[in-house]
């Protein structure tokens, strides 16, 4: 159970602050995709099969602040898990091509350096988790910490809805990951790709094809 054989699909992950526009973007990729005639699978964490929904709701519910730092890590690996085994890597042996909105990088940042439970216990996890499945891209929507944070409450206003416990984090929360993943692109620059998010939704939109276009 350790190990997976590399699968034959296309996992491309979506990363960056929140509100810093990764759902606007993997939308728009998965439909350029589909007009190519491509089979694409879309999740976005935490969630994906019911089960993992389930824990999302959990996750994101702006009631629960008594949230512990442990127990919000091993809810997002619980909910990464059962994406893995029932959505993720089926669709890759199929040879599909799939988009995930957030995956272990987002945890390595919020929660092994925002809440500061250190990279190597997210690791750990994702070991259990993942046996070894890494995206073969991730594209990291640049977006300072300030702005993005106004973009998500901005959206929130405009659609209510009660899943923005992670939104409600201070401004020096949201630094501390922006800082983590510029370091995390630094280091993984194969294959963390930076797109710049401050400009509007189709030339982000051309950025991105111009990556994604060498891999598919
Ligand atoms: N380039 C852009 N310029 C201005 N507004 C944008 C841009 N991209 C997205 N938005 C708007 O900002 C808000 C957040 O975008 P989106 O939901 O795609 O971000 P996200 O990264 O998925 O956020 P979250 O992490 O909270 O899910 C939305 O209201 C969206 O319409
Ligand atoms: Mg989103």
């Amino acid at each position: 159970m350790l190990f997976h054989v590399k699968p034959r699909g296309l996992f491309i992950t979506f990363e960056g602050m929140d509100g810093s526009g990764k759902t606007t973007q993997m939308h728009r990729l998965a439909a350029r995709l589909r007009s190519q005639g491509r089979t694409v699978l879309e999740t976005a964490e935490p969630g994906g099969p019911p089960v993992a929904m389930k824990i999302r709701r959990i996750l994101l519910d702006s009631a629960n602040q008594e949230l512990s730092p442990a127990t919000e890590i091993l809810l997002y690996f619980a909910s990464r898990a059962q994406n893995v085994d029932e959505w993720i890597l089926p669709a890759l042996g199929r040879g599909e091509i799939v988009l995930s909105d957030r995956f272990t990088d987002s945890s390595l940042v919020y929660q092994g350096c925002g809440r500061e439970l250190g990279a190597q216990a997210v690791e750990a996890l994702d070991r259990i988790a993942c046996r070894g499945l890494k995206p073969d891209l991730t594209l990291l929507v640049d977006v300072d910490a300030e702005a993005s944070l106004a973009r998500a409450r901005a959206r929130n206003v405009a659609e209510p809805h009660c899943e923005t416990r992670m939104d409600d984090q201070s401004i020096e929360f949201h630094r501390k990951v922006y800082d983590a993943y510029h370091a995390l692109a630094a280091a993984e620059s194969e294959r963390v790709k930076l797109v710049n998010g401050r400009t509007d939704i189709d030339a982000i939109e051309q950025e991105v094809w111009s990556i994604v276009s060498r891999y598919v």
